[in-house]
């Protein structure tokens, strides 16, 4: 695909105006512009849409998504949005969670990239727990594969684990993969919580020490902590969200500094879409997440690699969408009928990225 000088250089500033502000000099959005343009217009040819989690790198997050946002948000636009193609630049688990929601739509993911939460429980692993644990219901974090998903009974997601927890009935409830997560309800509820013995690498790398230094040095800074930090950090939190809801605090907030016990990609969003407010202490970075190249999302539009298309045999599918579509009645309680997916009103906790209208 050829462009003008005039396309070139007016792509060069649009990606200039966002990552300027993390580090981005002109010169490297010169070089990146062919791309992003190119994509852009294969995705208008193809009737694609491209779902980014915040985590993703700033050039695939203002360069080319067509929305942003946490798992929970993502997994409703996959449902929702009539497009015919899917590109879903995150970690696999959530390609497989758009394919679930929208099995008539084609789903691509730049690459297979793995999850250590996801990675640490085999669908095995848990019809071994039901036998242990007869009758008890199983919610899994989204962080799992379909035949993980298909083995449980509701799915949650890091913005309503509380909330489905709470919603299931009897006093116990198995919770999978995440034992930092697990401890995180078991503190917050009355109910017995089982669990499993997966951590998150990235967000277990934070300490309470860091965090009570970074206080120390910034006075009034808010902290802000994802829920699978230990509990040690997260009693260190102002707020405790997914990446979404930690999004919209620093929106919402008077204050101007925050730390973001989190992965780096969520500091770089709000470095670039709020720079008045200021990031300080360190992030962590995901590999599997940033694992995720631009190139491998022109090729998935262009040339896709087998690989890259994600298919579900339909029984675990089907099974799989159980616990999703329970997941999303849990989280509306005034809704009693079974929500339908197709109609339902454009996510709220989603922040609609406006930068390719105009391409
Ligand atoms: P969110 O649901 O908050 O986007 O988190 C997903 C994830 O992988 C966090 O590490
Ligand atoms: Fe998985 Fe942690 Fe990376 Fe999220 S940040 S994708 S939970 S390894």
């Amino acid at each position: 695909m050829t462009f003008s000088p005039t396309q070139l250089e007016s792509e060069r500033d649009r990606l200039f105006d966002k990552l300027q502000y993390v580090g981005w000099t002109c010169k490297d959005c010169e070089i990146y512009a062919p791309i992003t343009l190119e994509i852009n217009q294969l995705k208008k040819e193809q009737d694609a849409i491209i779902l980014a989690h915040s985590y993703q790198s700033p050039d695939i997050v203002y360069g080319v998504a067509d929305f942003v946002g946490d798992s929970y948000g993502l997994s409703q636009i996959a449902a929702e949005h009539p497009a015919k193609k899917i590109i879903f630049c995150s970690v696999f688990f959530m390609g497989e969670t758009a394919k679930i929601l929208s099995p008539n739509k084609k789903v691509f993911v730049p690459s297979r990239a793995g999850c250590s939460l996801a990675d640490s429980i085999t669908a095995s692993d848990v019809r071994k727990l039901k036998a242990q644990h007869p009758g008890v219901p199983i919610a899994c974090y989204v962080n799992t594969s379909a035949a993980v998903k298909a083995e449980s009974d509701v799915c949650v997601t890091s913005s309503n684990v509380l909330q489905i927890i709470e919603a299931l009935p009897g006093n116990k409830v198995i919770f999978i993969p995440d034992k930092y997560m697990a401890e995180f309800v078991r503190r917050k509820s009355r109910k017995e919580i089982i669990s499993w013995d997966g951590v998150c690498i990235v967000h277990e790398e934070f300490t309470a020490e860091q965090i009570l230094s970074v206080r120390k040095q910034y006075p009034g800074v808010e902290i802000l902590v994802h829920p699978e930090c230990s509990s040690t950090v997260i009693d260190q939190a102002d707020l405790v969200g997914s990446t979404t809801q930690m999004l919209k605090h620093v929106e919402q907030s008077k204050n101007d500094q925050f730390m973001i016990v989190s992965e780096c990609g969520l500091s770089d969003r709000v470095k670039s879409e709020f720079p008045k407010k200021k990031v300080v202490g360190a992030c962590s970075m995901c590999p599997y997440m940033k694992s995720i190249m631009l190139k491998d999302v022109l090729i998935a539009l262009k040339t896709p690699r087998p690989e890259q298309q994600v298919t579900i045999p339909p029984e675990i599918l089907k099974r799989a969408r159980k616990s999703l579509e329970l997941m999303f009645e849990l989280s509306h309680p005034t809704n009693h009928q079974p929500r339908k997916l197709a109609s339902s009103p454009q996510p709220a906790n989603l922040i609609r990225q406006e930068i390719h209208q105009s391409s």
